[in-house]
């Protein structure tokens, strides 16, 4: 690994890549001074998912206010701020655009430098954040290696985490991302969009044993994952609930149910994919992120398993689980001290 580089106090986080205006500041890596984030979800309700042009234009509007926001709240000016961490890539290449080009123009007008970052480990970075801030631990007091899982909206995959930043994937899903397969049958049962915290406000009133709903490759022996199966079934147990078997129109008592075992199934998928490659790895720790780890259940779920193992857990507080610009932040202070900033010509990668 390369030796320190910079010594940057202050990290200008900036996060585009979807629904989410994110701005953050974070002082010496550890310290989130302001975490400013702004949902466009209200705007993409009635479409039961993220529209690009929609979010791209609402990122237009917010970046500014919601910068100015975190800097308030932050007690800071643009002055003060020793570099720029902005995500390149993956997502929504009119959002990341939006994101790339404020940092830019912020670089070019205070002299700062500027760092773009992958999205997916920004996530998986979150958990180390999470780490750091919890105690007053250092980077080389984490052991590894650590199973790492990022579980969000787009992306669901399941990692070897050797050290801070640096990480192997070892499978991912090939098709719907679980938090996908959230919002989908939330949209099947008439919920609102995000789906993920809709179907767990459900479930908390169902019975999760009442619907017996495919564990899709749980025993598939690899670490890949697979999830439209399984919202296939919730679809065709949904029409099977009216006689027509076209309409997905459920009662509120079956869809508490439905919810309650849709949930059950991505969980006991997710929970053991992750510990079979904990066990394969021999892992000191597990360290999971992304929206889907804002669930509950799944977190209490994972507290379990790392009881079982006797391994540690790192899995961020709510607002690092879902997109943030803190995590985009640290990721980037983290490669400051690696490599060079990147420069102006830097690019949006949308996949
Ligand atoms: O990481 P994230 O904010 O954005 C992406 O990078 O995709 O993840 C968003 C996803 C959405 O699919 C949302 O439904 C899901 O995370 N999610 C949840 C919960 N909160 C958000 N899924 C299950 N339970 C939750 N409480
Ligand atoms: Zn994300």
């Amino acid at each position: 690994m390369a030796t320190d580089r910079g010594d940057y106090r202050n990290v200008l986080g900036i996060e585009t890549s979807c629904d989410e205006t994110g701005v953050a500041l974070l002082e010496e890596g550890r310290r989130i001074r302001a975490n400013v984030v702004v949902s466009q979800a209200d705007l993409h309700d009635e479409y039961g998912g993220v529209v690009p042009e929609i979010a791209c234009r609402a990122h237009v509007r917010s970046l500014l206010p919601v910068m100015d926001r975190a800097l308030e709240e932050a007690e800071c000016s643009l002055e003060d701020i020793d570099m720029i961490g902005v995500t390149r890539e993956p997502g929504l290449i009119g959002s990341l655009l939006v994101g790339l080009q404020g940092a830019k123009g912020l670089s070019v007008s205070f002299s700062k430098p500027i760092w773009g970052v992958d999205h997916i480990s920004a996530h998986l970075y979150s958990c180390t954040l999470h780490a750091l801030r919890e105690s007053s631990r250092h980077l080389s007091d984490i052991a590894y290696p650590r199973a790492g899982l990022v579980v969000s909206g787009g992306h669901t995959g399941l990692y070897r985490i050797e050290g801070p930043g640096r990480y192997e994937r070892l499978g991912s899903t090939m098709d719907d991302a679980a938090g996908e397969a959230f919002d989908k049958v939330a949209s099947m049962l008439d919920l609102g969009y995000p789906g993920g915290p809709e179907i767990e406000r459900k479930a908390r009133h169902g019975d999760p044993d009442s619907v017996d709903f495919p564990r899709p490759m749980i025993n598939s022996g690899d670490y890949q994952f697979s999830f439209s199966g399984l919202k296939t079934a919730v679809l065709y147990h949904c029409r099977g609930q009216n006689e027509s078997g076209r309409d997905t129109d459920v009662s509120d008592a079956e869809r508490v149910d439905i919810a309650a075992s849709f949930q059950e199934a991505v969980v006991d998928v997710l929970v053991r994919k992750l510990e079979r490659a904990a066990e394969d790895m021999d892992a000191m720790g597990l360290s999971v992120g992304g929206g889907v780890a804002a669930n509950g259940r799944f977190r209490e779920r994972l507290h379990e398993m790392a009881e079982h193992l006797d391994v540690s857990l790192h899995v961020p507080p709510l607002s690092l689980c879902t997109d943030n610009a803190a995590m985009i932040a640290g990721k980037a202070y983290f490669e400051a001290r690696h490599r060079e900033p990147d420069s102006l010509h830097l690019e949006a990668i949308p996949t």
